[in-house]
């Protein structure tokens, strides 16, 4: 039995993580949740899971769960709240896996412990790899920690790797569904609204994600991420737009052979996958042959997605770079979705945060947040300035 902790588990992964710890009940069983804001759900999860720990974001959200679970006769769970809320769920000692799954740079600090405490980690929080990647993958390789990706790119490229040697590998792939603006004529970038770029063609996912993968700067993060997670160089991870979303990613081998991994775009099974690795579990996840009858591959277009390119420019750095196309992404991504700048003010605003970014490799995961809380306030500059935007 697997007991999980369950950060960002009212979010798309956190949900799909759920369901599949229902459909595996002899298999798994949930330790803890942390959340941001969402108390009716993670009130729920709490009714129905009974997790020893939960975190929610503020103070006042946790008070406020805490009444209602007394009320519900529920007393086994402790209620704690922020930063330090999600590094205890996540640290709890029978804690023996944890699903990473909170947005954004708040999950850095939680899957940084949970390394450290010597949990294996499912990791669907990519920015926390774009921004400490360094840092985390030097942890984990001391405490002998395996971090196992859920984003469905490099959870590919993690089963494709089984079939041969790292020194045999030259190259990997990562797919791109080139997301809603894939086709559309450039000259309507500038009024694109909220609600079509939140229309992804092939996946449901949370809504910062959705708006990252119309720029393309969600591949970019991925890029990062993936040369942290397999120890690549930026050169070695190329991208190619594959609108249908079937092959989940591809590794090619030295010898010019390419293996790709292939199954439904349903987030469960990487989930899954890392949750049982390294065994394969029995699932009803089935591909329908069929769709392999019409697959597209093509190469990104740079102009198009000028995210992309930024984000190969911030991997060539690493260091305060990546960190910083993370954290202006965050402001500019959260900034359009409020409607205060177009969607063409995403890679105008990172690339101008960008260029006034020193060329510095933290250390340490405090002055990685320093570094962040820098671009953040350069970027808040940058939409005032450009957009006479509020901060968000
Ligand atoms: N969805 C996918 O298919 C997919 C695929 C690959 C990778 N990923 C990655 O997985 C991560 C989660 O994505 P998602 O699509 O599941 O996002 P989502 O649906 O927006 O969920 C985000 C989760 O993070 C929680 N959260 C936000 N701020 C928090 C804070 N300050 N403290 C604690 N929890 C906080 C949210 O809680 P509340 O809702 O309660 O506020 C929610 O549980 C992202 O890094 C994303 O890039 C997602």
């Amino acid at each position: 039995m697997k007991r999980i902790a369950i950060l960002g588990s009212t979010g798309s992964i956190g949900q799909s993580t759920l369901s599949i710890v229902e459909s595996y009940p002899e298999r798994f069983a949930v330790l803890s949740l942390a959340a941001g804001r969402n108390l009716d759900v993670v009130h729920r999860q709490c009714i129905r899971w009974r997790p020893r720990v939960v975190s929610l974001a503020t103070e006042e959200l946790a008070a406020t769960l805490r009444n209602r679970l007394r009320r519900d006769g529920v007393s086994e769970t402790e209620v704690v709240w922020g930063t330090e809320g999600s590094v205890r769920a996540a640290t709890l000692p029978e804690v023996d896996f944890v699903v990473s799954a909170i947005v954004g740079v708040a999950g850095l600090q939680a899957t940084y412990e949970a390394v450290r405490a010597g949990k294996t980690i499912g990791l669907a929080n990519k920015e926390a790899m774009v921004a400490a990647g360094e840092i985390l993958t030097a942890v984990a390789r001391e405490k002998n920690v395996a971090l196992l990706p859920i984003d469905s790119e490099h959870n590919a490229v993690h089963q494709c790797m089984r079939a041969g040697e790292r020194a045999e590998v030259r190259q990997i792939w990562l797919t791109a569904s080139g997301g809603p603006f894939r086709t559309l004529p450039l000259s309507e970038f500038e009024k694109i609204t909220v609600e079509q770029a939140l229309r992804h063609p092939t996946w449901v996912m949370g809504r910062r994600i959705t708006i990252d993968s119309a720029t393309m700067l969600n591949k970019g993060l991925e890029i990062i991420e993936a040369c942290r997670l397999f120890d690549l160089t930026p050169s070695a991870v190329k991208v190619t737009v594959h609108p249908q979303s079937t092959v989940h990613s591809l590794v090619e081998y030295v010898d010019g052979s390419l293996l790709a991994q292939i199954s439904v775009t349903d987030m469960r099974l990487p989930i899954l996958y890392a949750l049982s690795y390294p065994e394969r579990v029995e699932s009803d996840l089935r591909f329908d042959m069929e769709r392999l009858a019409e697959l597209q591959f093509e190469a990104p277009d740079f102009q198009r997605f000028p995210c992309l390119r930024l984000a190969y420019q911030a991997a060539e750095k690493g260091g305060a770079h990546a960190i910083a196309l993370n954290a202006a992404d965050e402001v500019a991504v959260a900034a359009f979705l409020e409607r205060a700048i177009p969607f063409l003010g995403i890679p105008a605003t990172i690339e101008e945060v960008l260029e006034t970014t020193s060329e510095t490799h933290p250390a340490t995961i405090r002055e990685v947040l320093a570094l962040d809380c820098e671009a953040r306030e350069t970027a808040h500059e940058v939409l005032s300035r450009r957009y006479a935007a509020r901060p968000a």
